[in-house]
């Protein structure tokens, strides 16, 4: 959506996977704390998102939705004005239907009543799902929405993130209308899940560009249903696929092999690289995927995905990822583990099940030729 936002993924936190409709004023307010103290914020960490459920159960009788009371005490005004003096942005969530997903007062027929109300409260982005709709299309509703957030009456620019679920082939679609659109079902806390998502976002990576993106759902890394691996080839795929990263644990009470994964700001520069590229796919052959990132720089991110369990030796080249001929060879900065190579062209690394190595290839001078790497386990980033 040219509205000038989101230039590069967003990046976040929100409330929905980790607590549901447990979402409080003080959760949100905990967070935005984290994110300054921790130095997330300074890595790109910007939009605190409040998810379904922080609204009373019926609007107001000018028609207007009405924050709950006992979970947000000082409304969602309060809770911007907090998150807005760390220098944070407020993010916050309604359906394009009749009720939320979790049964709340829907926006349909009022867009321009709470597109005017997020405004005035100090909004800064708007995540719009698709929960009980009246039968007309997502597309038509998610317009209504978009050009009431427009036209709202405080003039405030509001990023538009749209979930509908990967419907009517969204992505078709979605950069004439939002920021961000969500590609698939629900995510959730296991590996099973990053896969499929996985499976369905990459091939979408034609559609993604500055100002409108691919999201294959919100991150579950931290939650703790994935091995610490598994959490790191999550993070690693959504980068490399130039996804929103939005962090959806409980985040000021996160590990230190968390933090390790979501603070490691080589990985989060891939993800946030100006080109605005997705990584493509090179090659997938036997649950062995091999995509390519380009970069602003010239420099090619590329990871090695192994999906299965068993841990195996996987091989590009600089030439297959998309680097041009260099006589003096290349650079491989293995993002993980930070250890640098040189090679004249092969790329391989043995990767571990469920694994992701994550390397930027760079020109530069080869003193060998061919290197592997191992994944290194729980080293910090
Ligand atoms: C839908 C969305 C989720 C979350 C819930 C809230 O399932 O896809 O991301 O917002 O609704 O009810």
């Amino acid at each position: 959506l040219p509205n000038g936002l989101a230039l590069t993924p967003p990046m976040g936190w929100n409330s929905w996977n980790k607590f549901g409709c447990n979402v409080t004023e003080q959760k949100v307010e905990s967070v935005a704390d984290y994110l300054v103290s921790s130095g997330l914020a300074a890595a790109g960490y910007t939009y605190v998102d409040i998810d379904d459920c922080w609204m009373a159960g019926s609007r107001d009788s000018g028609g207007r939705l009405v924050p709950d009371p006992v979970k947000f005490p000082d409304g969602i005004s309060g809770t911007a004005a907090y998150v807005h003096a760390k220098g944070l942005k407020l993010g916050i969530y309604e359906s394009a239907g009749t009720k939320t997903c979790a049964g709340y007062p829907g926006s349909l027929g009022h867009e321009q009543t709470d597109a005017n109300s997020f405004a005035s409260w100090g909004v800064d982005l708007l995540k719009y799902d698709n929960c009980n709709d009246d039968g007309t299309s997502a597309q038509q509703r998610d317009t209504t929405m978009r050009d009431a957030l427009a036209n709202n009456s405080s003039g405030r620019a509001i990023l538009f993130s749209l979930c509908e679920w990967g419907v009517d082939n969204v992505w078709t679609w979605g950069a004439g209308v939002g920021n961000m659109w969500r590609t698939t079902g629900d995510i959730n806390d296991s590996y099973g899940s990053l896969l499929s998502i996985f499976h369905a976002n990459v091939k979408l990576a034609q559609y993604a560009g500055p100002g409108g993106w691919n999201d294959p759902d919100m991150l579950e890394v931290g939650n703790g249903g994935m091995s610490f691996t598994e959490d790191r080839s999550e993070f690693s795929l959504w980068a490399e696929m130039a996804a929103p990263l939005i962090t959806g644990n409980d985040l000021p009470n996160s590990t230190a092999a968390t933090a390790s994964i979501l603070g490691n700001r080589d990985v989060v520069a891939v993800d946030q690289d100006a080109l605005g590229k997705q990584g493509v796919q090179i090659s997938s052959t036997g649950g062995l995927d091999v995509l390519a990132k380009p970069l602003a720089n010239g420099d090619v991110s590329v990871a090695l995905f192994n999906e299965n369990s068993a841990a195996a030796t996987m091989s590009t080249t600089a030439s297959a990822v998309g680097m041009p001929a260099s006589s003096n060879g290349y650079s491989l900065d293995n993002l993980w583990s930070h250890v640098k190579t040189t090679t004249s062209g092969a790329i391989s690394a043995t990767v571990p099940g469920h694994g992701t190595v994550l390397f930027r290839v760079s020109t530069g001078s080869a003193t060998s030729t061919g290197t592997t790497h191992t994944l290194v386990g729980a080293s910090s980033g």
